[in-house]
């Protein structure tokens, strides 16, 4: 006889759709509900453009000049850092190259031959045949040494403080010293979901003040020591050594760094030199750079504060530009940090919105370290951060302001990276972003005249122009009229307005290629776009009413990753094939998958594809993560990698230099309107219910992943 499983009946979720495929418990409590507000751009950016274009002109010539060669990305960068004190005590010496930065290209062939697999809503991973997905960690697991075992029923913020946080986004997978069957993951905690962690949660007025504490433990990052499971491509949380492993949260002490050090409006009555911020909140994306370190994105930062009806009038307009409602003390279902730290309540401490919204670096080798938050790099939703080495070594980070009708954003150090694993050349590479010169996008086009805002393709075959990157601020001197160096640098968003930045459908990763230096940017989706009053369609951004977003491409001028003129393109207009306003790169649309709202991007080993992971896919499937390859005739060619469980977002995605496994973050798996942790829409991973977690995925035969 055969015993029926008993299986948990789930409720029938429907999708509340509010823009994309996004339920409406995600806007809640991911980016504060951010579609119900005002579009926080609402400037008529052209004035200061042609004054700022003119000196951007004039420069130019002297730069080109000094670009010599091509790109020599990988160069110097063997053997980023050195050992710390809890890896040489496990006998650690020294680095190995971060070969996923260039150093392994020509190792792999690059070749994408596995099957796609079909869009689905399983409340599972679901990866390609020849392929099997394992849990790396997941929300509750101890991170350091001193952890206690989660229980759901007995949760503290104490133990959070030392468990691995919720809502997984960026994944870093960094070198173990010499030991290839070790690494060290970094990942971001960006936001709380408080009705799935727990039983009961009366939302923020209400709220018992440890669930407020647990929350604000439960976002920041963690650093977390990995192995390698029996020579295969899994990898998981190592229990047997967490001496390095470290939670960074809301509590963590931070420094600035950069041309705003001490400004007036970084000050606090907790601060009175403006030099040391508390915490990290709504950390996105990030990215590891070619000197051992990780960047993370400050991103909806404005949500967590409340008391914005207090603060001073002059201060209010750039409050509103970040999207900090000015009217009154708090929305009804604001998590009231300002309950438990006074700091977040505006009206008390008008500059505290002011210390966040950064972009963070941590140096995960050196637990004991002091994480910085680097000014010279702007201030806005930063969705991530992504750093490459000029031909003469100088550091360039690309960055996106993830809101509807904001930029792109690029970074150029003054300071040279110094390869090597010593002392001298660590310290010096730690200070890489401490000064330099920070630019924004500005657009043009070369079929302007054709866009209708259908995404017909133009006659010339492709969405494509020139560009250049507008200097705001070059070392501690403003190029923006009117606005000192630290006004730049603290209200950049302002900034950008001033000198005329092309308004994009929502920038979030803007990720290098390390083989190629050709920049890749997931443009999401602007439903916005073309609506009465709003910006229309414009060549780069080629759709009204934009559902399913664009990858957009970027070739700098000459070679030069610090030139101050590119070129770009738009080769995937993302959605179901079958619509005619998609494109694939030219390639066969009959054969890709379906893509919608690409958020976070990647590159294999082999520097040939481009790995793309969604949120919030609009076709009404779980969201994935796809590869295509760059280059040849497959360009265009999107297949469909992998699906995350029901409700879930792809974050992450990083391919491990040896180019054997996959890794992503399982974001907020079963946030849809309605569910809760005892009536979950999702039970993954382990069939109770929802808890996001990190997944890597590799192929059965331990080939390349791809193949
Ligand atoms: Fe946190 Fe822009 O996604
Ligand atoms: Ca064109
Ligand atoms: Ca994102």
């Amino acid at each position: 006889m055969t015993v029926p499983q008993r299986r948990r009946l789930l409720p029938l979720f429907t999708k509340d759709v509010r823009h994309a495929n996004r339920s409406s418990m995600t806007c809640r409590f991911r980016c504060g509900n951010a579609c119900d507000h005002p579009v926080p751009n609402e400037s008529d950016n052209e004035y200061f453009g042609d004054i700022v274009n003119e000196a951007v002109a004039s420069r130019r010539g002297v730069l080109r000049a000094g670009a010599v060669g091509a790109i020599a990305i990988g160069a110097g960068v063997a053997g980023v850092a050195g050992a710390t004190p809890a890896m040489a005590a496990e006998g650690a010496e020294g680095f190995e190259p971060l070969l996923a930065q260039g150093a392994s290209y020509g190792k792999h062939d690059g070749v994408l031959a596995f099957r796609a697999i079909p869009p689905n809503t399983l409340d599972k991973v679901i990866v390609p045949n020849g392929y099997d997905s394992a849990v790396v960690i997941e929300w509750g697991d101890k991170v350091t040494a001193d952890a206690p075992e989660f229980d759901i029923d007995d949760q503290s913020a104490w133990a959070q403080r030392r468990q691995f946080g919720y809502n997984n986004d960026f994944v870093g997978v960094l070198p173990y010293g010499r030991d290839r069957d070790r690494a060290i993951l970094v990942a971001n905690h960006e936001y709380t979901n408080e009705i799935l962690m727990f039983r009961s949660y009366l939302g923020g007025d209400a709220a018992p003040l440890e669930q407020i504490e647990i929350a604000m433990a439960a976002h920041g990052l963690s650093v977390v020591a990995l192995r390698r499971i029996d020579e295969t491509g899994q990898w998981r949380a190592d229990s047997r050594n967490r001496r390095g492993n470290r939670r960074i949260h809301v509590g963590t002490k931070f420094e600035f760094t950069g041309p705003a050090v001490g400004s007036a409006l970084l000050k606090t009555a907790a601060d009175s030199r403006g030099r040391n911020p508390y915490g990290t909140l709504n950390n996105c994306a990030g990215g590891v750079t070619p000197w051992g370190t990780v960047l993370s994105g400050e991103e909806n930062f404005n949500q967590y504060f409340t008391g914005g009806d207090g603060v001073p009038a002059a201060d209010k307009p750039a409050l509103a530009r970040y999207g900090i409602d000015t009217t009154k003390h708090h929305a009804a279902d604001n998590r009231r940090f300002d309950r438990v730290e006074a700091r977040f309540d505006l009206t008390k401490h008008p500059h505290e919105a002011n210390r966040f919204g950064w972009i963070v670096e941590v140096d995960p080798y050196d637990p004991h370290s002091t994480p910085k938050k680097h000014t010279a790099l702007g201030r806005f939703k930063h969705e991530g951060a992504n750093a490459i080495l000029a031909d003469d070594g100088r550091a360039v980070v690309y960055m996106g302001d993830d809101e509807r009708f904001d930029y792109m954003y690029k970074f150029v150090s003054d300071r040279r990276f110094k390869p090597g694993d010593s002392r001298k050349a660590r310290e010096n590479n730690l200070r890489l972003l401490e000064s330099g010169t920070l630019y924004v996008a500005k657009l043009e086009y070369t079929s302007a005249g054709e866009i209708d805002g259908s995404g017909r393709l133009p006659s010339d075959g492709q969405f494509n122009g020139t560009g250049r990157w507008i200097p705001i601020v070059r070392g501690s001197e403003s190029l923006v009229p009117g606005m000192t160096v630290d006004q730049v640098l603290v209200h950049t968003r302002l900034a950008g307005d001033a000198v005329g930045a092309t308004k994009m459908d929502r920038p979030e990763d803007v990720q290098p290629n390390p083989a190629t230096g050709k920049i890749y940017a997931a443009l999401t989706n602007n439903t916005d776009r073309g609506k009465p009053g709003k910006p229309g369609a414009d060549e780069a951004n080629p759709r009204n009413l934009n559902k399913h977003g664009q990858i957009f491409e970027i070739t700098e001028d000459n070679g030069n990753q610090a030139s101050e003129t590119f070129t770009w393109d738009v080769p995937i207009v993302c959605g179901d094939p079958a619509d005619p306003a998609t494109f694939f790169a030219g390639f066969d649309k009959t054969k890709v998958s379906p893509i919608s709202c690409p958020d976070n991007v990647a590159f294999d080993a082999s520097g040939k594809n481009l790995w793309i992971s969604t949120d919030g896919n609009a076709l009404g499937t779980n969201d994935g993560l796809f590869a295509v390859p760059l280059t040849g005739p497959e360009r265009g060619f999107v297949r469909q990698f992998l699906s995350v469980p029901f409700g879930a977002e792809t974050c992450g995605p990083f391919v491990h230099d040896d180019n054997k496994t996959v890794f992503v973050a399982v974001q907020h798996p079963g946030e849809v309107t309605g569910a809760t942790l005892d009536n979950p829409a999702s039970t993954w991973p382990n069939g109770d219910y929802a808890k996001p977690g990190v997944v890597c995925s590799w192929r059965l035969d331990g080939r390349d992943v791809g193949r």
